[in-house]
């Protein structure tokens, strides 16, 4: 077979702006800080005046940083939005269930606003956020990462291309990663399904978002099935304790073990605030006396570790999609049927195969060969800054892929498969 490359190229980080946009930040986390980062790489794009968290330690780095006086550092987020509006932009990187109510309010005071997925926490109050954000027009941008991200990008233009002919259908899996799920949904922020959002939001409303996007068409049926079939009590392995920390006799073999991610691999630091370098007592202590040195089988988690979904769009396109928490990477595997070829990519790679030229064209995103160096969500997280950014200053509503209106859907189609999974349970 004929190989060769395939020529997409890659929009530069740092484009400028007629004049540097300030940025309120209500969350100092892990993804305030991934967004904010943008300014002090491309110094004169944005610049951070205000920041509210609850967190001190995290409120005064983000506030030592940006050199904010005190009356710019806000405990919760209610102090900040009192305080009217503070900048252009409010960026609201809080947990998930703190995502409505301050958008909502934000809108009124007219912020335009970078809102971290998921938007809400269900179907009603999506709608009532894209109603507001109707009334008062102001620009909102919705962290749906992944359509920034040159791979998704190229993906998407071959398929507008029409390389591969007329889509017919497209196989996507959301490979979580063993100790991620641990993290995240086990242990973690998000390992309660009614106090964050289900599964197949919180962590899948990336991925729904992708296939409508690429199939650029209403969805009009769902069915999702899956469940937690493995991290429960009726798991744990004979004489395991409560914390890892507590003498665990399957320490050693356990893949989970909480010693192993963290003190060990040194794995998701971040969330204890120390460095990758932190003495290991420092971890253990952590392990002792939060949520993340627990056993894993002795968790308040209700997260699916696995689920399948099926979607019907108009025009007949049909998508399958899995998340598989039992897997030794993360990132996305994707294969995309059309009616003259074929594409198949692994989040980094893509192929096209011509079914009639016989020919495999590869398209691969290099980071080092571009100014993204090594971001996270494999470039995306800066590039929505970039076209947040351009949009806000242009008013050009155009050049924002995930406005709440194309961001909504995605998310109905999240909160349906999770209702469709419940109700087969309790059928079944
Ligand atoms: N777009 C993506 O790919 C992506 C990736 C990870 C997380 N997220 C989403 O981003 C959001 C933030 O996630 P994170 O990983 O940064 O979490 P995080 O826990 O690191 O940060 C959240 C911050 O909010 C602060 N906070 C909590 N309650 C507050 C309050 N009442 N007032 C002020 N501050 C408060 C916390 O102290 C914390 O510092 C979540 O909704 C998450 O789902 C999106």
């Amino acid at each position: 077979m004929e190989e060769r490359t395939l020529n997409y190229p890659v929009r530069p980080l740092g484009t400028r702006t007629r004049r540097e946009l300030t940025v309120a930040v209500m969350g100092a986390g892990s993804r305030g800080f991934e967004y904010t980062a943008y300014g002090k790489l491309f110094p004169g794009t944005l610049r951070v005046v205000a920041v509210a968290d609850i967190n001190a330690a995290r409120r005064d780095r983000m506030g030592e940083m940006w050199k904010l006086p005190a009356d710019r550092r806000f405990g919760d987020f209610h102090e900040l939005l009192a305080a009217g509006r503070l900048a252009d932009i409010l960026l609201i990187s809080l947990p998930d269930d703190l995502h409505f109510e301050p958008a909502m309010e934000a809108m009124r005071q007219g912020y335009d606003i970078l809102l971290e997925k998921p938007m809400a926490q269900t179907a009603d109050e999506c709608r009532a956020l894209l109603r507001r954000q109707h009334e008062t027009g102001v620009m909102v941008a919705v962290g749906h990462v992944l359509r920034y991200a040159p791979y998704f990008r190229a993906l998407k233009a071959a398929l507008d291309d029409g390389l591969i002919g007329e889509l017919v259908s497209i196989q996507h899996q959301e490979p979580v990663q063993f100790a991620h799920m641990a993290h995240s949904f086990v242990r973690g922020n998000w390992h309660d399904a009614q106090a964050t959002t289900p599964m197949i939001v919180a962590k899948c409303c990336h991925d729904l978002d992708i296939l409508k996007w690429l199939v650029g068409r209403p969805c009009v049926r769902v069915h999702a099935e899956g469940g937690l079939a493995h991290f429960t009590a009726a798991h744990a392995p004979a004489g395991a304790p409560a914390r890892c920390t507590d003498g665990c006799p399957h320490e050693a073999t356990c893949p989970y073990s909480a010693i192993d991610i963290y003190a060990r691999r040194r794995w998701h630091l971040y969330v204890f605030d120390v460095p990758r370098d932190a003495p290991e007592e420092t971890i253990l202590e952590k392990l002792r006396t939060t949520d993340y040195g627990r056993c894993v089988y002795r968790c308040a988690n209700d997260q699916p570790d696995h689920l399948v979904a099926t979607f019907l769009f108009e025009g007949g396109v049909t998508a399958s999609f899995t998340m598989d928490a039992f897997t030794p990477w993360g990132g996305r595997r994707t294969r995309v049927m059309g009616t003259r070829g074929y594409i198949e990519g692994d989040g980094t790679t893509f192929a096209v195969y011509d079914f009639r030229k016989g020919t495999k064209a590869s398209w691969t995103f290099d980071p080092s060969a571009s100014n993204y160096k090594d971001n996270g969500h494999a470039g995306g997280d800066l590039a929505l800054v970039r076209d947040f950014l351009e949009a806000v200053d242009t008013r050009d509503f155009t050049k924002l892929s995930s406005s709440l209106d194309a961001s909504v859907d995605s998310h109905l189609m999240g909160f349906a498969c999770e209702a469709c999974r419940l109700r087969g349970r309790q059928d079944g």
